[in-house]
């Protein structure tokens, strides 16, 4: 394959080297900032993979992420847990972003569940707390469906994204802990936290959450066909709300919140 293929046939043509090191998965869940040490408990490890030996994918900078896939089994649910990924930021492309995401569900993973670390805009919800996402918005200013048409044997140009983040998923979610809420998920390149001008526009906006990532991934996941579920841990008050935001407050929040994100990802995986 080369480099001028198609983004998505690199994606399928990442995937039988990682289904020969990792076995085939029906899910795949991908860790954001802080998440990773929630996830060495998760279910029992069959597998590991460097993301460096996965074809065509950027290897993450920020800390708080691992750099390597799992395969692992949840009562009989079997799993590819991304612990990390890579962002708009770092100065990847949209199609570098979502290129593992592709791989996993063009390697057979029926559901995607996305994680990441966000700013709340919401004060009544403190950091520390989980939240599902019911939607999102996409202010990357791109997206992972930009380039030429797909080619054939893959999904068309145009997605349906009425329901992007599967509300099957999120009852079932809510189901297992009743005092789970869920709001909408806005996306920006970040690289810098808000402004507090900037976090009063989102809240106009309907943005209830604010991060650097997932907004991508959920529409590459949706338009290949895949079951997409999000979870954004506040990790803090966004800009405005509270003092000064910094990644290290962001990676402490999410070590102290390790057991519910445990407890959220399991339930969803029973779910999937
Ligand atoms: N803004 C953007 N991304 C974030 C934040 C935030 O306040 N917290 C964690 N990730």
């Amino acid at each position: 394959m080369t480099d001028a293929a198609h983004p998505l046939e690199r994606a399928r043509s990442a995937a039988p080297s990682m289904i020969d090191r990792l076995g085939e998965a029906e899910v795949g869940v991908v860790l954001g900032s802080g998440w990773a040490a929630a996830a060495d408990d998760i279910g029992a490890v069959r597998a590991e993979m460097p993301f460096e030996e996965i074809p065509g994918c950027v290897t993450p900078t920020v800390a708080g992420h691992r750099n390597v896939v799992r395969a692992v089994d949840v009562n009989g649910t079997s799993a590819w847990i991304f612990g990390g990924r890579s962002h708009l930021y770092e100065g990847h492309g949209p199609h570098e972003v979502v290129h593992t995401v592709r791989a996993a569900v063009l390697a057979g993973c029926r559901t995607i569940i996305l994680t990441n670390a966000a700013g709340g805009l919401d004060p009544d919800i403190p950091p520390g707390t989980p939240v599902l996402l019911s939607d999102q918005l996409n202010l990357t200013g791109t997206t992972p469906l930009i380039g030429s048409d797909p080619p054939p044997g893959f999904p068309g140009r145009f997605c349906d994204l009425t329901e992007l983040y599967s509300k099957r998923l999120r009852d079932a979610a809510a189901h297992h802990d009743a005092s789970l809420t869920d709001g909408v998920y806005a996306g920006l390149v970040g690289g810098a936290f808000e402004t507090p001008a900037e976090i009063r526009m989102l809240g106009a906006m309907g943005a209830n959450l604010v991060g650097m990532s997932t907004v991508l991934e959920a529409i590459a996941a949706k338009h290949l066909g895949a079951e997409v579920a999000g979870v954004s841990l506040v990790t803090n008050l966004a800009a405005g709300l509270t003092g000064s935001l910094s990644h290290l407050e962001v990676l402490e929040v999410a070590a102290a919140s390790t057991d519910r994100m445990l407890a959220l990802i399991d339930a969803l995986l029973r779910a999937a």
